[in-house]
């Protein structure tokens, strides 16, 4: 891969969909940035102790999946540039866009009371991205409409002042990019759904995770088969185990298609337990080191600023604000 952006949200707690949509994807590779998006957040009106303690979670997290040693990991509200490039790019963007983003509809349009940062959230993505002289952002399937304002916004800005920003593209994984609900298999697995059975938490005990693999709703019949209209539930599952073990869905069809519902929800479980057990351990451990996890998020928040801040004064001089000195 390129240089690499990607943010998540430390709203509610993550969940396996996040795993696999997003996170399994991310490398520790210079030029990678992983981004604690605690702006895009406050469209959700966080509790503010919990908005702290959540950013500190997620990040430990990153840490724990190896990531910020050569990437960097950092805090969105700790580069200022993201804030004032979002005021930027919200002068190229167009009303008429932002409303069509599906998820400003269900969340937003229509409701007097919703906020004008629930409006502006891709705008802020856009800055988040543009700032980093990107090629390729990895996110889940949800995230593909939001990715095609983005590109659309940088080409503008390029037609518009020459080429001043990269155009990046979204990287989405063919196999689960969207992970649905536990106990609703036709809707994507959702941080906000209230249902706790509906998703396996990166936070979940062993024995929790096996939990809710075996209550997940599956479907009519008793062969474990891949048909995600028939099927949709165990599908579903059949993908998560696939994706989780490197294996293929047609391996994971052949060992378990005539051994009925109860087993292959016992190996899937397994599977889940075998991949989410040690990430939680470990990110509990940094999480519990706070000085060493301080010291990852300030390096990375230096480097970040160091780029970020290059890009917006290209861009600041680019449409024709006076930057100081008077430097041309
Ligand atoms: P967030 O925190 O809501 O989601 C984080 C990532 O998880 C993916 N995801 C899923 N993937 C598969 N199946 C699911 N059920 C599922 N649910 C969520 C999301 O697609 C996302 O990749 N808007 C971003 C945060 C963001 C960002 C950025 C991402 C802000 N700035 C710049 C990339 C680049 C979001 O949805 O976060």
């Amino acid at each position: 891969m390129g240089r690499v952006f990607s943010g998540l949200q430390p709203t509610g707690e993550l969940h396996i969909g996040n795993y696999i949509g997003a996170l399994k994807q991310f490398t520790d590779q210079s030029g990678h940035y992983y981004c604690v998006v605690d702006l895009h957040s406050l469209t959700a009106e966080p509790d503010p102790a919990t908005l702290h303690d959540r950013t500190l979670d997620l990040a430990a997290l990153l840490v724990a999946l190896g990531l910020g040693r050569k990437s960097c990991v950092f805090i969105q509200s700790q580069v200022s540039a993201h804030a004032e490039m979002t005021w930027l790019l919200a002068c190229e963007a167009r009303t008429g866009e932002l409303n069509r983003m599906t998820q400003f509809k269900s969340k937003g349009r229509n409701r007097p009371q919703s906020s004008v940062g629930l409006f502006l959230y891709p705008v802020l993505m856009a800055a988040d991205i543009l700032l980093y002289d990107i090629e390729e952002v990895p996110v889940g399937d949800d995230q593909r409409q939001h990715l095609e304002l983005i590109r659309d916004v940088a080409m503008r800005l390029n037609s518009r002042y020459g080429d001043v920003v990269s155009v990046p593209k979204a990287v989405i994984p063919k196999l689960g990019g969207r992970v649905f609900s536990l106990t609703d298999p036709t809707q994507k697995m959702s941080k906000s759904d209230p249902d706790p059975m509906s998703k396996v938490l990166l936070t979940d005990s062993d024995q929790l995770i096996v939990k809710k693999i075996k209550a997940a709703v599956t479907d009519s019949g008793r062969e474990v088969s891949h048909d995600p209209k028939a099927k949709p539930g165990i599908s579903n599952l059949l993908e998560m185990a696939a994706v989780l073990s490197g294996e293929s869905v047609a391996s994971w069809v052949e060992r378990y298609r005539a051994s009925g519902y109860g087993a292959f929800k016992q190996a899937v479980a397994d599977q889940v337990v075998a991949v989410v057990g040690p990430l939680r351990d470990e990110a509990l451990r940094i999480r519990r080191d706070e000085a060493e996890l301080e010291r990852i998020l300030a390096s990375g928040r230096e480097r970040a600023t160091e780029q970020a801040e290059r890009r917006l004064v290209a861009v600041k001089r680019a449409i024709g604000l006076h930057l100081p000195g008077g430097h041309p």
